[in-house]
């Protein structure tokens, strides 16, 4: 039976030493998106995978790259993952200044926007955003590693929006990102969540389509 929601498997839980055959196995699974982890080091204390990298793996499959930057300063980076093929690219409304801006830049390249926001940040600050993204990621861990537990209340914020979107009428779809597991996941998706990353749980088998 095909689920009511979108699964983005996250390549941080996957074998760094063998990226395509974790990409072969989210491909058998169902998977929707193959979402790409970038760290920076700065925005997040981890360092993870960068252009050259996604360039690699643009040419082992179809499916679309969901770019999660967790990078201060991400206008410096959009260009080379535009051009490593990135097909999604979320940012954080944490990191960027010119936030508007951004969005329009992807958008001029022919790619969807996002906008993330960490658990310490309120829906109320991306407001003025809602009108132009295509996607809004919801962190319910504070972002940096795979593997930690969902903080529960931040899927008030996936109805929040789910509320917002329907009453103005805003074409965004939600994702969710941190902690989802087989327990998990009926709460995330109850809360109306379109799209699911998972990392940790997809690569242990808890979670396929
Ligand atoms: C966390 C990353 C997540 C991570 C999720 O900073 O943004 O995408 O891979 O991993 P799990 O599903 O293990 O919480
Ligand atoms: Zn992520």
């Amino acid at each position: 039976m095909k689920k009511p929601f979108l699964l983005a498997p996250s390549l941080l839980s996957a074998d760094f030493s063998n990226l395509e055959a974790s990409i072969r196995t989210i491909e058998l699974k169902g998977g929707d998106f193959i979402h790409i982890d970038v760290m920076d080091g700065h925005f997040v204390p981890n360092l993870t995978i960068g252009p050259p990298v996604v360039k690699a793996l643009r040419a082992k499959t179809t499916l679309p790259f969901d770019v999660h930057l967790m990078v201060t300063n991400p206008e410096a980076l959009i260009d080379a993952f535009i051009d490593a093929g990135a097909d999604w690219i979320t940012f954080h409304a944490e990191a960027a200044v010119h936030a508007h801006r951004l969005v329009s830049v992807i958008h001029d390249a022919g790619k969807k926007a996002g906008i993330s926001i960490v658990p310490s940040t309120p829906v109320s600050s991306i407001l003025e955003l809602l009108p132009f993204v295509d996607l809004v990621l919801i962190m319910t861990v504070n972002p940096g590693f795979g593997g930690q537990e969902m903080i529960l209340s931040c899927l008030e914020k996936v109805r929040e929006l789910k509320k917002i979107k329907h009453e103005r009428d805003f074409s965004y779809i939600v994702s969710v990102d941190g902690g989802v597991n087989a327990k998990t996941l009926p709460l995330v998706i109850d809360a109306g969540t379109d799209l699911v990353v998972s990392g940790s749980a997809f690569f242990m088998g808890e979670l396929d389509r």
